[in-house]
């Protein structure tokens, strides 16, 4: 069996081939990453002597890259991560995200249509649902929500699940989707919510939370993520959608505290900033589908979770510190430099 998987050398992509490799031993795992702001050549330090592995710097925008590469190594299952992941880039500057998360999937289905594969899998996001609103806690997002998005960012992840599901349609392309909510976990890039937090509470440096910090998102172990997906790409149902979730609530205000709390830092830190333009007020995913047909559950609870994330921050300062000295600086600053206080 050998396997495609794109942006590998991002948060999720790099967590699912080290769960792979140590899951099926015997496949063969090739990682195409484009290496942009968000992908570290590093974070793949460990596989990087495994025999089953390759790594392969491309962009998936790159038809020729991508045609040659499914001629050479003819996959049977291609699973896209690969993509621009944060909104709050998208709402500055939203061309690479069409670029990438929609014109990106397109050579990828098509490299897929011309070498055959048996599966196409996309990662996409419960963020293409759009948000739900604080009053209502008994609704969540099914596979039968209307898609309806907020932000650019959503926007071409909606797209491309439209694309895929064309894919499907027209030409018989063999494709599941899976949505999941916000993941958390090592090798988290420090401009997300969670590793930003542990950064600036570790340097006693302020804590900028949008608005009130109302806003909910629904944590899931970044491990739980891959290993619905290996599900997925086995036993999967063809032309089929599965959200993925754990039931696992948390404003973004009692995060943080949290953090704080377990880093031993003061509540002080906290700053309440502008907020996000067009910020979602809550994700919350029902599982039922794929708990039913697969089987899948979460395995890790938040309270373990977030303190096994924080301790891999702690053992591996390195990593972070040097992400967070490059240009990270520059874009922390334009993002966080001019932002009032409220
Ligand atoms: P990430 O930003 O950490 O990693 C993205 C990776 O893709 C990077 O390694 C980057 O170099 C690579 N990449 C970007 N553009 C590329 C291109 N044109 N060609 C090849 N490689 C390219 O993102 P992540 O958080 O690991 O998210 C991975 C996927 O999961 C994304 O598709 C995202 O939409 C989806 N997702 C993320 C979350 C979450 O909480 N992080 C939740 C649900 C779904
Ligand atoms: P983020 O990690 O960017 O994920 P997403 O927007 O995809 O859910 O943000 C999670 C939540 O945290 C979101 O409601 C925005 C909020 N947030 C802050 O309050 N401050 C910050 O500095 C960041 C990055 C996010």
């Amino acid at each position: 069996m050998t396997i495609i998987v794109t942006g590998g050398a991002g948060f999720i992509g790099s967590n699912f081939i080290f769960y792979m490799l140590k899951t099926h031993p015997d496949y063969r795992i090739i990682c195409i990453d484009k290496l942009t702001y968000a992908g570290n050549l590093s974070t793949l330090k460990p596989v990087m002597d495994n025999p089953n592995f390759r790594f392969v710097k491309a962009d998936i925008c790159d038809r020729e890259a991508i045609y040659k590469l499914f001629e050479e190594e003819k996959p049977d299952i291609v699973v896209n991560f690969a993509a621009e992941s944060h909104v709050d880039r998208s709402i500055e500057d939203p061309e690479i995200f069409l670029r990438t998360n929609i014109l990106g999937t397109q050579v990828l289905m098509d490299a897929c249509r011309k070498y055959g594969i048996t599966r196409y899998h996309q990662v996409s996001t419960d963020e293409v649902y759009g948000d739900l609103p604080l009053d209502r806690p008994d609704l969540f997002f099914t596979e039968d929500t209307p898609i309806h998005t907020s932000s650019p960012y959503s926007s071409s992840k909606a797209g491309a699940d439209l694309l895929v599901m064309a894919y499907y349609r027209t030409y018989g392309l063999p494709v599941t989707i899976s949505r999941c909510s916000n993941n958390y976990g090592p090798y988290h890039f420090p401009e997300k919510l969670i590793p930003l937090m542990i950064a600036n509470a570790l340097a006693d440096k302020p804590l900028p939370v949008y608005g009130e910090g109302l806003n909910v998102r629904d944590w899931l172990y970044v491990e739980d993520h891959c290993r619905a997906i290996d599900m997925i790409i086995h036993n999967g149902r063809v032309g089929e959608v599965y959200n993925v979730g754990g039931h696992n609530e948390m404003r973004n205000i009692d995060i943080v505290k949290l953090i704080c709390k377990e880093l031993g830092k003061p509540e002080s830190l906290i700053v309440h900033v502008e907020d996000r333009k067009g910020h979602d007020m809550r994700y919350a995913i029902d599982p039922t589908k794929i708990h039913n047909e697969l089987g899948w559950l979460p395995e890790t609870k938040f309270a373990d979770g977030i303190k096994k994330t924080i301790k891999w921050y702690l053992e591996n300062k390195e990593w972070w510190e040097t992400i967070i000295s490059g240009e990270y600086q520059q874009y922390y600053e334009k993002m966080y430099g001019n932002r009032a206080e409220v």
